[in-house]
């Protein structure tokens, strides 16, 4: 049905613009939409809790979910489809057929969660055969999955332009995310060390301090300081390749993921140095 619709605004001539989601959504996601909509005319959202970007143990059945919390908002930013499969209409019976890519899952958030893009890069790859975008929009705040999916849309040759859309963060600097609304409100301040970090990582490097060591240091305690936290990781990393970097001579990511209370949060930034 939704590939019946993209054909018929494809014959139309509409410029097909997708903004996949798990739902349950924040500002961040309907930032994206905004964004989507200065791209096209025809604006597809999809809400879809991928079963196969979680492994056993992981949050999928605890996922937050909302659809007509969803939908209504959805309606509001005047989205003109929304695509809301059931995991039998995505993977059927027998499903098979994945996609893998071979370095950029080696870093950052694949390492502790190594089937995660592969069900990333295959729902992705699956939606964009259905929904048939000219463009779609992914946010910033997941960095490593906006570079997969570009790397996805080149080595496959996706007819597709690949948005990138910049964080949203709540008012004290918290990055917006469906997993928040599992922090208790004591946990709501550890979460805060995540962005404070990264602050105190470009304050650092505009100090003059070059090397990526003494900045995870600094980053590292800051955030162990703060109770119930677990560090999965933080990295300064290069921007395209995510292969860690030791000494910032130029724009790199700084990425990191942090288990607040069961909430795993994840937050990163480029950062610059004060070349002369
Ligand atoms: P989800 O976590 O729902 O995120 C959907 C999109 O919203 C992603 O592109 C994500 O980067 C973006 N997003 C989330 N929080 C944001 C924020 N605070 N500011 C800006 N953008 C934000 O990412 C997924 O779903 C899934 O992996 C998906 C791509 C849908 C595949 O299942």
């Amino acid at each position: 049905m939704m590939q019946a619709r993209s054909d018929r605004m494809r014959r139309q001539f509409k410029t097909i613009v997708f903004v996949p989601t798990m739902g349950f959504l924040h500002e961040g996601h309907l930032s994206l939409v905004r964004e989507g909509k200065k791209h096209g005319d025809d604006l597809v959202v999809s809400i879809f809790v991928n079963p196969a970007q979680f492994a056993p143990g992981e949050d999928l059945e605890s996922y937050p979910r909302d659809l007509d919390r969803d939908l209504e908002l959805l309606r509001e930013e005047g989205v003109d489809a929304v695509f809301n499969p059931d995991a039998k209409e995505i993977y059927g019976k027998e499903f098979q057929t994945y996609v893998e890519l071979k370095k950029l899952p080696n870093h950052l958030c694949g390492i502790s969660r190594p089937i995660f893009f592969k069900g990333v890069a295959t729902v992705v790859a699956k939606l964009f055969n259905i929904v048939k975008p000219h463009v779609t929009v992914f946010g910033q705040k997941d960095y490593q999955q906006l570079v997969i999916i570009r790397q996805m849309v080149r080595d496959l040759g996706f007819d597709i332009e690949v948005v990138g859309a910049p964080t949203v963060r709540e008012p004290d600097g918290l990055a917006m995310s469906s997993r928040n609304a599992y922090l208790a409100p004591e946990q709501r301040t550890s979460a805060l060390s995540l962005y404070k970090s990264l602050q105190k990582a470009q304050e650092l490097l505009e100090n003059g301090i070059q090397d990526a060591t003494i900045i995870i240091d600094a980053a590292t305690e800051l955030i162990q300081s703060l109770p119930e936290t677990k560090i999965d990781y933080i990295a300064i990393c290069d921007t395209e390749t995510l292969v860690d970097i030791k000494t910032i001579d130029k724009p790199v990511l700084m990425a990191l993921a942090v288990k607040v209370g069961k909430a795993r949060l994840i937050d990163n930034m480029i950062l610059n140095p004060q070349l002369d």
